[in-house]
């Protein structure tokens, strides 16, 4: 008997700090919007409400310099354009408007199903990749992750790797060289269609709110090159043929915009990305 509460009491005390782990206050606050953004009370889900007054974000406490970063996420079930929903790393300060910044982004445009991935590389952008997915993102949860390190940044839609994009500065090419941080925000835009107010409010929910990262102090994230974090290990600079091979295969199935399948949006690095 004494056994099983000392075994119970053990189980349950594993069981809480696993949840502490994940809760979102130990890795987010709020940013904008904060009478649309709850948390559930044991701090394991976020909601995320836009209707016509507002929408809501929500982004990490610290800034980071590497790090396999994900989140679980189920964007509003009812269709419509012109609702952005997303998850991304950005080097932009908080209110100010971005210029030249970095900037690794999942946005589901609509909730129809299509998720943009984009990538700003000290720059104004213009990398859109667009998707459709095998499942719908609406009825369920399932986990975006960015893997950022010195050597690539992979997008990963449930383990499947769905884009590279490779440091190439020995070639010219620019590549995230300053501290991100994380955040997740559903809003409107024009260019992502037009919303059918009809049928708010829509939410977006989030969970899972532990990731694998190195924070910094300041503007150096060569600290966080150190082969001592897994993410930076020698199985990460590069896909396996494996992970080439899902990869491909998705993005033939999958992929409906590429900005370098057209001669006016390609850009320099869209040859060294394979
Ligand atoms: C990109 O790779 C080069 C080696 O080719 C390395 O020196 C540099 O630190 C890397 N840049 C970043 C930002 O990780
Ligand atoms: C989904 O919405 C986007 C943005 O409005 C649009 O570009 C795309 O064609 C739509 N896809 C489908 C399958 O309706």
């Amino acid at each position: 008997m004494a056994f099983f509460t000392t075994f119970t009491i053990l189980l349950l005390l594993v069981v809480l700090s696993n949840l502490a782990e994940s809760r979102f206050d130990k890795y987010y606050v709020p940013l904008w919007g904060q009478n649309h953004l709850s948390v559930n009370p044991q701090g394991t889900q976020v909601q995320l409400m836009m209707d016509k007054s507002s929408g809501a974000g929500f982004r990490s406490k610290l800034e980071y310099g590497s790090g396999l970063f994900h989140i679980r996420m189920k964007i509003p079930d009812k269709k419509t354009g012109g609702i952005v929903t997303t998850f991304y790393l950005t080097s932009a300060p908080d209110y100010q408007e971005p210029g030249n910044h970095f900037e690794l982004d999942y946005e589901f445009l609509g909730t129809n199903g299509t998720v943009q991935t984009n990538v700003y590389d000290n720059d104004g952008g213009h990398r859109e990749e667009s998707f459709k997915l095998w499942f719908d993102p609406s009825k369920d949860f399932h986990t975006y992750e960015i893997l950022w390190n010195s050597h690539q940044v992979v997008f990963t839609v449930d383990k499947i790797p769905v884009r590279v994009f490779k440091n190439n500065t020995a070639r010219g090419i620019a590549y995230p060289s300053k501290p991100m941080h994380i955040e997740a925000s559903i809003w409107n835009a024009d260019w992502a269609g037009k919303v059918d107010w009809t049928q708010a409010p829509f939410t977006a929910y989030f969970q899972d709110f532990d990731f694998y990262a190195c924070s910094t102090q300041g503007d150096d994230v060569s600290r966080c090159d150190s082969g001592g974090y897994f993410w930076n290990g020698r199985n990460y600079w590069e896909l396996n043929s494996q992970q080439k091979q899902l990869m491909q295969n998705y993005r033939r199935l999958y992929m409906i915009y590429d900005y370098c399948s057209s001669p006016s949006t390609r850009k320099e690095e869209c040859s060294l990305n394979v």
